[in-house]
């Protein structure tokens, strides 16, 4: 069985503790796009892992993780992730971590655009200033550079030259930035790619090689930050949409089983943009205490809401997904009324069709029960509350997905199977 994660809401879903617990069952886990704009949180046995570039299937010794082509990686953080999760006891070698040579490096005036670029537009996205934007445009624009430059001294050396003759003037007239030192990043960048080069290679042949095995391919932000499909221009530069397992991947010979889509049981976004249900008050500061919903990789706290069905109806769409896995439901607890978003009004109009302008979208709320009971130590189906199953059901119905996995705490013990 091959499997697919990706987040059906804006990120934050709990991707990570899912993964973690899912990749119990495969041999391969492969990251295919994002960079360390992510982070992935496992708690296993009291301990918190944070994963920004390395696939959380690395917590599990026996699996093979694989940071593909349709990554941006910025070395110097990898480098501190490897010997940082070293130090937690993770045992990392190329035996179990591999790269691919076409995955792009964030260099440091990647990471200095997207500040730039955030503090000079108008237009203010709320990035995480990770560089991940104007990595993924020099990739378009075919003046990135890939693992497989970094691993070669002359290639860097002349792509970095390349790259800082249009860069330094540029960057100076336009954003009075100072100059970026081609000895300084040559020497730095060679540092990182001789402690890089083992984990290197060929991903598609070292995929192809082991299309027997079982894989899971691990998506990084989510639905609505998709540089396609997301609430465009606030949307992460990347595809976090299933289909772009195989682009980010190359490994299109890879069947695909289950599409598994993780949502919270409300809603949180980072940055700019629309969000139709978003809290206004106290009940946002309650989910936000309760739920801790502050950004894994930059601390911000995350904006708070009601969950969206209008805006999931669409991710199952998108992401053809099988099956659902429902995180967070412990948060919850104790709400007297939970609303869920059913469809869209607007001021003049009604909307049949998922909206383009979704910040001009008012919710239609529907309402449902709360319920008394905890649920964090439930880990039978039949043993939830009452209507915490009721909600579920809810969702179920009207996304016409089956929920299989609820999650229920941050411990990998705290989910629940459903069948
Ligand atoms: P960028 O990916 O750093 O360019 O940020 C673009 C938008 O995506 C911003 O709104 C970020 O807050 C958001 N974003 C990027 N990565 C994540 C993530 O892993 N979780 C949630 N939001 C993210």
């Amino acid at each position: 069985m091959n499997s697919a994660v990706v987040g059906l809401q804006w990120g934050d879903e709990g991707k990570g503790k899912i993964i973690d617990y899912l990749s119990g069952d495969v041999d391969v886990v492969v990251r295919f796009q994002g960079g360390n704009n992510a982070g992935h949180t496992v708690v296993l046995e009291g301990k918190k892992y944070v994963f920004h570039i390395i696939p959380s299937g690395i917590l599990r010794k026996d699996k093979i993780c694989v940071i593909g082509n349709g990554v941006v990686i910025d070395p110097k953080i990898l480098i501190e992730e490897i010997d940082h999760l070293k130090k937690m006891g993770v045992s990392i070698s190329p035996k179990n971590l591999r790269i691919a040579f076409l995955s792009h490096v964030i260099m440091p005036y990647h990471r200095v655009m997207d500040s730039f670029r955030e503090s000079k537009r108008i237009q203010k996205i709320g990035t995480t200033k990770r560089g991940i934007g104007p990595c993924y445009v020099d990739k378009a624009s075919r003046c990135g550079i890939r693992m497989i430059d970094l691993i070669n001294p002359k290639v860097l050396a002349f792509k970095l030259k390349d790259n800082l003759k249009e860069k330094n003037p540029l960057y100076k007239n336009v954003y009075g930035s100072s100059h970026f030192s081609f000895k300084k990043i040559l020497e730095e960048y060679s540092r990182y790619a001789k402690i890089l080069k083992p984990y290197c290679c060929d991903t598609v042949d070292y995929l192809y090689e082991k299309r027997k095995k079982s894989f899971l391919f691990e998506g990084a932000q989510g639905t609505f930050l998709d540089v396609d499909f997301g609430t465009y221009p606030f949307v992460t530069s990347s595809n976090t949409v299933a289909p772009n397992c195989y682009l980010g991947s190359g490994a299109p010979f890879i069947k695909i089983d289950r599409f598994i889509g993780v949502t919270k049981a409300y809603t949180t976004r980072v940055g700019e943009g629309p969000f139709p249900t978003e809290f206004a008050g106290k009940l946002g500061e309650h989910i936000r205490a309760v739920g801790k919903e502050y950004g894994a990789t930059t601390a911000r706290p995350r904006r708070c809401g009601w969950l969206d069905l209008a805006i999931l109806d669409r991710s199952v769409k998108v992401n053809n997904i099988t099956e659902i896995a429902l995180t967070k439901l412990d948060v919850l607890d104790g709400l007297k009324e939970i609303r869920y978003c059913s469809s869209y009004t607007g001021a003049f109009k009604k909307y049949s069709k998922f909206p383009y302008d979704l910040g001009e979208a008012r919710p239609v709320y529907k309402k449902v029960d709360g319920w008394n009971e905890k649920t964090a130590d439930t880990r039978q189906y039949p043993k939830l509350p009452k209507l915490a199953k009721d909600y579920i059901t809810t969702i179920e119905k009207t996304l016409g997905v089956p929920i299989k996995l609820i999650s229920v705490g941050e411990n990998r013990k705290a989910v629940i199977k459903k069948s």
